[in-house]
């Protein structure tokens, strides 16, 4: 079985997927990751992420894994090297809206994501899952909340704190107000480039988390189909 999530920066789609695929033993792809990396290994390199050739070269020459220990916590490797701290700071962050705008980057991330996906019994997370990667997945979710509330998860996420799991901790306002003004240019890079932009597949079902606990948008999601809801009641077979 395949599942799609897609949806904006900070909807939560991440923490949410992760834990469906812990509780409905399926492989957890963050195709974010992929993109990522490709921005990293530019920076790496010196090469200019707007030097759209270049910038394919990289894509098509470097290598990207993931590594899920017993307790589901993932590492992502780029040519071998652990990369998941690296590829979350500020630099990957402005380095990536290009990179990812790139089609193709993209023809390339999606040929890997999609073999994955042969393997079956995926749980993938992103942008384009829906629409593009996954055309066909048995489960499609947009997961998307007010700019506000994304903006004060990732907030409480810098200061090491976890909305998603009730572990709160203060933000200061600046900085929250700071990540707001990201997320809001980077929902606009993303929902207006010509390549595979930011939106809801047809027949996605459409969760906005902005009022929803943790506990209450897995639910709604493992709702959608009995085979997922008996996977997670451990009926798998
Ligand atoms: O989900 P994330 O914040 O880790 O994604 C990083 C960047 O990659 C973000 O700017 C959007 C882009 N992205 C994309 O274009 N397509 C995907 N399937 C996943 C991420």
């Amino acid at each position: 079985m395949i599942v799609a999530i897609d949806g904006p920066s900070g909807s939560g789609k991440s923490s949410v997927a992760r834990e469906i695929a812990r509780r409905c033993g399926l492989t957890y792809l963050d195709t974010g990751a992929m993109y990522r990396s490709v921005a990293l290994a530019c920076l790496k390199r010196g090469v200019d992420p707007e030097d759209a050739d270049a910038v394919a070269d990289v894509a098509r020459g470097v290598s990207i894994s993931f590594e899920t220990a017993d307790d589901g916590s993932q590492t992502v490797l780029l040519d071998g090297e652990d990369v998941s701290a690296a590829i979350r700071t500020p630099e990957v962050e402005l380095a990536v809206s290009p990179v990812s705008a790139n089609p193709a980057v993209r023809d390339v991330m999606v040929s890997l994501q999609r073999a994955v996906g042969e393997g079956g019994d995926v749980i993938a997370e992103g942008r384009d899952i829906g629409t593009v990667v996954f055309p066909s997945a048995d489960v499609k979710v947009f997961l998307s909340a007010s700019p506000e509330a994304r903006a004060r998860r990732r907030a409480v996420q810098r200061q090491g704190g976890n909305l998603a799991t009730g572990d709160s901790v203060a933000v200061d306002e600046a900085s929250e107000q700071e990540i707001l003004a990201d997320l809001v240019r980077r929902d606009t890079y993303d929902s207006s480039r010509e390549t595979s932009p930011l939106r809801p597949a047809e027949d996605a079902v459409r969760i906005d988390s902005s009022e929803l606990s943790f506990e209450e948008v897995i639910g709604a999601i493992l709702a959608l189909s009995p085979d997922l809801g008996a996977r997670a009641e451990g009926d798998a077979s």
